[in-house]
C-alpha cells in the first residue's frame, strides 16, 4: 500500500514538473513582456504573478476568458487560453519562490 502511495505521488510530481516547463515556455512569449521574465512585473500597471496561488491565478485567468472580470487586456490574452494552458500557467508562476521582508 505504501509503495502504491508513493508511486502515485511520484507521478504526480513528474505531470507538476511537465506543467510548470510549459507554463514557463508559454509564459516567456505571451506573458513576461508585462509580468517580468520572473513574475515580478516589468509594467507598472500590471501586477506581479510570481509566488501567487496556482488556484487563484487559474480563477482569474478563467474569470477574464469568460468575461466574469473584465480587462480589455487580459480578456483578449485569457480568451484563446484552454484549461491546460492556464493550468500550466498558474504552476509555472506559483512554482516561483517568493521572500517578504516586513518593513523596518
Ligand atoms: C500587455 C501586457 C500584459 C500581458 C502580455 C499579459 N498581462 Fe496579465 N495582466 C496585465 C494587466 C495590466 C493586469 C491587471 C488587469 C486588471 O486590472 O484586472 C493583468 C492581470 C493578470 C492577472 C490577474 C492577477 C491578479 O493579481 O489578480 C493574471 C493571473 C494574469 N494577468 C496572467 C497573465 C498571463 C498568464 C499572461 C500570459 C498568457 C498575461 N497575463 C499576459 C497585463 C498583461
Amino acid at each position: 500500500m505504501k509503495k502504491i502511495i508513493a508511486l502515485l505521488f511520484l507521478s504526480a510530481n513528474v505531470c507538476f514538473a511537465d506543467d510548470i516547463a510549459a507554463g514557463r515556455a508559454k509564459a516567456d512569449t505571451a506573458c513576461a513582456l508585462c509580468h517580468g521574465v520572473n513574475g515580478i512585473a516589468s509594467m507598472p500597471s500590471a501586477p506581479n504573478l510570481a509566488g501567487q496561488q496556482a488556484i487563484y491565478l487559474s480563477e482569474q485567468l478563467k474569470n477574464y476568458r469568460n468575461g466574469k472580470r473584465h480587462h480589455e487586456v487580459m480578456g483578449v490574452i485569457a480568451k484563446p487560453l484552454t484549461d491546460a494552458e492556464i493550468a500550466q500557467l498558474a504552476a509555472w508562476y506559483s512554482s516561483m519562490k517568493v521572500t517578504v521582508e516586513a518593513a523596518p
